[in-house]
């Protein structure tokens, strides 16, 4: 197929070789094909455009003599990386979008592919370590086998197999009372956020969220036109008392019990119950976002809420982002049983359902036991990872910061010193190619603290070592900066 459409009229006076060599010309002009990117073979788009193979052949070898197109030896024809200037300076047809930036700019598109993965970026795990050879061999094995059935349109509720494995793995690692059929495959925690705000929330209803707390899940569950009432977090996580204040037409509260984002403490049990009774006696929803549960480093991980949960008022969210990659897009939900049918159909009507193929090979991954096998190694992994990012703050950057929270999750929450922005840090910071996330920017309202979220994930014990060298940097700069008055 052509990547545009390239009209041919046979009654026209113009000859049908002129008339593709118009086609191609205006297209790269008008930046419909960029420079670099392949065309058809002749063969192709003779059968494409239903015409013989010589007019294609005449119209490519003009192209080909005026430096619109290349031929590279082996791997076809492309439009040529490097465009002559005074083609590119040449007026663009009329209506055509001119192509000579197209080269100079990156895409905000691809900058965000590409960009960012320095050290300390939140939430992405140790892709390096990731078994690509299984895994591509489970999609490969899937993608071969697919069926017609597999290639329509599959069930909103996930597959059952995949249903099965989650609500598995969930009883015995996270301790939640689940059956498969209440497992709701969704793409990722903030679809399932999206979905949970369309089943609970009605436009003015008020839904308590963590202050500070993850902005992803603000955004999700104000989208739908809720008012989102931030409540304090101390050491013990949400404050129930201030939640009591609120008064009525409360109708949810967001909570992440097991890893507070951003603060990275777990839920005291007391807080806990104090919580579930809050919500039973209100008739009020907990949605708890247990997003990186799975690793903790110093205490024994504390079971979901969702468990200890006597009177289903939990609707308990988990993601494949942080455990395998974020790019998989597969997260659930445990539905209370009388929800269940409202979930389903919300659901359905959010995006139908998730993509059947990697279903397939993610039911097979946790089945052959690939899951829980990584899970373990991982935790060594990010062992490491972690201890290797805390002895870099204590060796370089003990002056400027404190630690407020390293025990669990894929990052370690700081305060910074009296009169450091830490909008300022993250922007020096990424001038030296370190990607971290202001603490201030995680509340939603006006009294902020100013700390960094250090994301070690995605970085090996030795870049993160050698990035806390340029942290320190950072912080320096700021400090005499801000010293200065500047
Ligand atoms: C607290 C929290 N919840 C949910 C998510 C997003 O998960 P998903 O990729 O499944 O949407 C993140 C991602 O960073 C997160 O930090």
């Amino acid at each position: 197929m052509t990547t545009f459409h390239l009209p041919i009229d046979r009654s026209a006076s113009a000859p049908i070789h002129r008339q593709i060599y118009e086609g191609f010309r205006r297209a790269i002009l008008g930046g419909l094909l960029r420079p670099g990117q392949r065309i058809p073979s002749t063969r192709t788009l003779a059968v494409e455009l239903e015409v013989s193979r010589l007019p294609v052949l005449t119209a490519y070898d003009q192209l080909l003599h005026e430096g619109y197109i290349e031929g590279r030896v082996g791997s076809g024809t492309f439009v040529s990386a490097a465009l002559p200037d005074d083609l590119l300076r040449s007026a663009p047809p009329p209506g055509a979008r001119s192509v000579a930036p197209r080269r100079a700019t990156r895409s905000p598109l691809r900058a965000r592919e590409e960009g960012g993965l320095g050290p300390f970026r939140m939430s992405v795990p140790a892709l390096d370590q990731f078994p690509h050879a299984v895994w591509s061999r489970l999609v490969a094995r899937h993608a071969h086998g697919l069926t017609h059935a597999q290639m329509a349109y599959g069930d909103p509720a996930g597959l059952v197999p995949l249903r099965l494995a989650i609500a598995e793995h969930l009883r015995t690692a996270r301790a939640v009372r689940c059956e498969a059929k209440q497992v709701l495959i969704v793409s990722g925690s903030q679809a399932a956020l999206r979905v949970a705000a369309a089943v609970l929330l009605a436009r003015g209803d008020r839904v308590a969220v963590e202050e500070p707390g993850y902005p992803g899940a603000r955004a999700a569950l104000g989208a739908g036109g809720a008012e989102l009432v931030p409540v304090p977090v101390d050491e013990g996580g949400l404050s129930v008392a201030a939640l009591q204040k609120l008064g009525g037409r409360v109708r949810a509260a967001y909570v992440t019990p097991s890893h507070q984002y951003p603060f990275g403490t777990s839920m005291t049990v007391a807080r806990r119950l104090a919580l579930m009774g809050w919500a039973f006696r209100r008739g009020a929803w907990l949605l708890e976002d247990d997003y990186d549960s799975e690793y903790r480093y110093v205490s024994r991980p504390l079971g979901a809420l969702q468990g200890m949960d006597a009177h289903e008022r939990v609707i308990y969210i988990g993601t494949f982002s942080k455990v395998l990659f974020p790019a998989i897009r597969v997260g659930y939900v445990v539905v209370p049983p009388p929800l269940w049918e409202r979930f389903i159909a919300a659901r359905e009507a959010f995006d139908l359902f998730s993509p059947t193929l990697y279903q397939l090979a993610l039911a097979e991954f946790l089945r052959e036991g690939h899951f829980a096998r990584h899970l373990r190694r991982m935790r060594g992994v990010y062992s490491e990872r972690r201890e290797a990012l805390l002895a870099g703050l204590a060796r370089h950057c003990g002056d400027y910061l404190t630690i407020h929270n390293s025990d669990a999750g894929l990052h370690v929450a700081v305060m910074l010193s009296v009169g450091l922005s830490d909008v300022d840090v993250v922007r020096r910071m990424a001038a030296r190619g370190l990607t971290a996330t202001a603490l201030s920017t995680c509340y939603a309202g006006t009294t902020r603290r100013s700390g960094l979220l250090l994301g070690f994930g995605g970085s090996t014990a030795r870049r993160l070592l050698e990035a806390t060298t340029l942290l320190r940097d950072s912080l320096r700069d700021s400090a005499s900066r801000s010293a200065s008055g500047m």
